[in-house]
C-alpha cells in the first residue's frame, strides 16, 4: 500500500470491524468508500475521518439496488466485505434474513465487483464455520459442520465465492474470523459480543450472565490485529481463492473471561448462570498457521492487553 491514488470499498466499514479497517487502510493513504447501512454500524465510528476527503460513506443496505447509490463512484481496486448479520442467536430465530443478509448479499456484491473491474474481494467468514469438531484446534480443512444458519450461510459464501470468483474473474480471500473484541464492539443488544457485554455491566456493577458452565472455550483476537488481516489479504499476491483461520491460537473459557473482566473493573460484579444458548459451540480455538504462512500475519496482542485497551476505550 502506500499509493495515495488506491480506491479500496468496505462494506460495514461504520461497524465495529469494519471501522477499524478503515482506520488502517487510511493511514496507509488508500481512498477508502464505506458502504453502511448504519443499523448496527455508527457514524461516530469514523468520527476521527469526518473531514478527510479521501473518505466518503454510502448509507445503503446491500439487500437493496447498492449498485445505484454507488453508480458515479470511483472503480474500486478492492472489496472488503464486512457488512453482515453477525449474531447466531438471531440466524436462529431469523434465518431467511441471516441468509438474505450474509450470503444473497454476497452474491450479489460479488457480481458487481465483477462487473465494476474490482481486482480482489476479502470476505469476512467465521469460525462458526466448524460447528463443534472433533479436535483443536481448528485448521481450515477439517470437516465442516456448523451448529446454526450462520455458520451455514457464512459458509455457503466461501463456496460461491470459490466458484463464482474465478468464473467471473475476482480473486477472492475469506478471513474466518474468531471471537473479536476491542474498542467500538457495541454492548447495545442481548445479542452483543460477549467481551462488550461483559465489560458494559462489570462497568455498571451489574452481574455477568454466564451462559451454560462456563467451560466453553473461545479464541478472542483483538480487532487491531484483525484489521491488518485484512489490509494483508487484499494486498499478498499470490492468494486467490485462500480461506484462512484469524484467531489468537488461544483459548479461553467463558468464565476465566468473566473473572478477568470482573478483576479489571475492580471487582464488583457478581457472576450468574443462565441455561447454555441453543445453537452455541463448545470448543473454539484456531490453528492459524495458514495465516502466518500465506499472508505473513499473526495475532499480536494478548488478551490482557487488548481487554486493557478496551476498557480503556470505554472510559
Ligand atoms: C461470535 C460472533 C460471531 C463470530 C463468531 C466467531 C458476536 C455477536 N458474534 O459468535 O459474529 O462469527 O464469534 O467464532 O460477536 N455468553 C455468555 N454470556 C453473555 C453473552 C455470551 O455466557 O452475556 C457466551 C455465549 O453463550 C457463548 C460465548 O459467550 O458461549 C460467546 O458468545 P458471543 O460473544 O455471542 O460469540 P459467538 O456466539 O462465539
Amino acid at each position: 500500500m502506500g499509493d495515495g491514488s488506491r480506491v479500496v470499498l468496505v462494506t460495514g466499514g461504520a461497524g465495529f470491524i469494519g471501522s477499524h479497517v478503515v482506520d488502517l487502510l487510511l493511514a496507509r493513504g488508500c481512498r477508502v468508500i464505506v458502504v453502511d447501512d448504519l443499523g448496527h454500524g455508527r457514524r461516530e465510528n469514523l468520527v476521527a475521518h469526518q473531514d478527510d476527503p479521501r473518505l466518503q460513506l454510502v448509507v445503503v443496505d446491500l439487500r437493496d439496488d447498492f449498485a445505484a447509490a454507488l453508480a458515479g463512484l470511483p472503480r474500486p481496486d478492492a472489496v472488503l466485505h464486512l457488512a453482515a448479520q453477525v449474531s447466531v442467536p438471531r440466524s436462529l430465530r431469523d434465518p431467511v434474513v441471516d441468509l438474505d443478509i450474509n450470503l444473497r448479499a454476497t452474491v450479489r456484491l460479488l457480481q458487481w465487483a465483477a462487473a465494476a473491474g474490482v481486482r480482489r474481494l476479502v470476505l469476512a467468514s467465521s469460525a462458526a464455520v466448524y460447528g463443534d469438531p472433533a479436535r483443536m484446534p481448528v485448521s481450515e480443512d477439517m470437516c465442516d459442520r456448523p451448529a446454526a444458519p450462520y455458520g451455514a450461510s457464512k459458509r455457503a459464501a466461501e463456496l460461491y465465492l470459490a466458484c463464482l470468483g474465478p468464473a467471473l474473474g475476482v480473486e477472492t480471500v475469506a478471513l474466518r474470523l474468531f471471537n473479536v473484541y476491542g474498542p467500538r464492539q457495541d454492548p447495545g443488544s442481548p445479542y452483543s459480543g460477549v467481551v462488550s457485554l461483559f465489560m458494559a455491566r462489570a462497568l455498571g456493577g451489574e452481574p455477568l450472565t454466564v451462559q451454560g458452565d462456563g467451560a466453553q472455550t473461545r479464541d478472542f483476537v483483538y480487532v487491531g490485529d484483525v484489521a491488518r488481516a485484512f489490509a494483508a489479504a487484499m494486498d499478498t499476491p499470490g492468494v486467490d481463492g485462500l480461506i484462512a483461520n484469524i484467531g489468537s491460537e488461544r483459548a479461553t473459557t467463558i468464565a476465566e473471561l468473566a473473572a478477568a473482566i470482573v478483576a479489571a473493573t475492580g471487582g464488583r460484579s457478581p457472576i450468574v448462570h443462565a441455561p447454555a444458548r441453543a445453537g452455541d459451540i463448545v470448543r473454539s480455538l484456531a490453528d492459524a498457521s495458514r495465516a502466518r504462512v500465506a499472508l505473513g500475519w499473526h495475532a499480536e496482542l494478548s488478551l490482557a492487553e487488548g481487554l486493557a485497551r478496551t476498557l480503556a476505550w470505554l472510559g
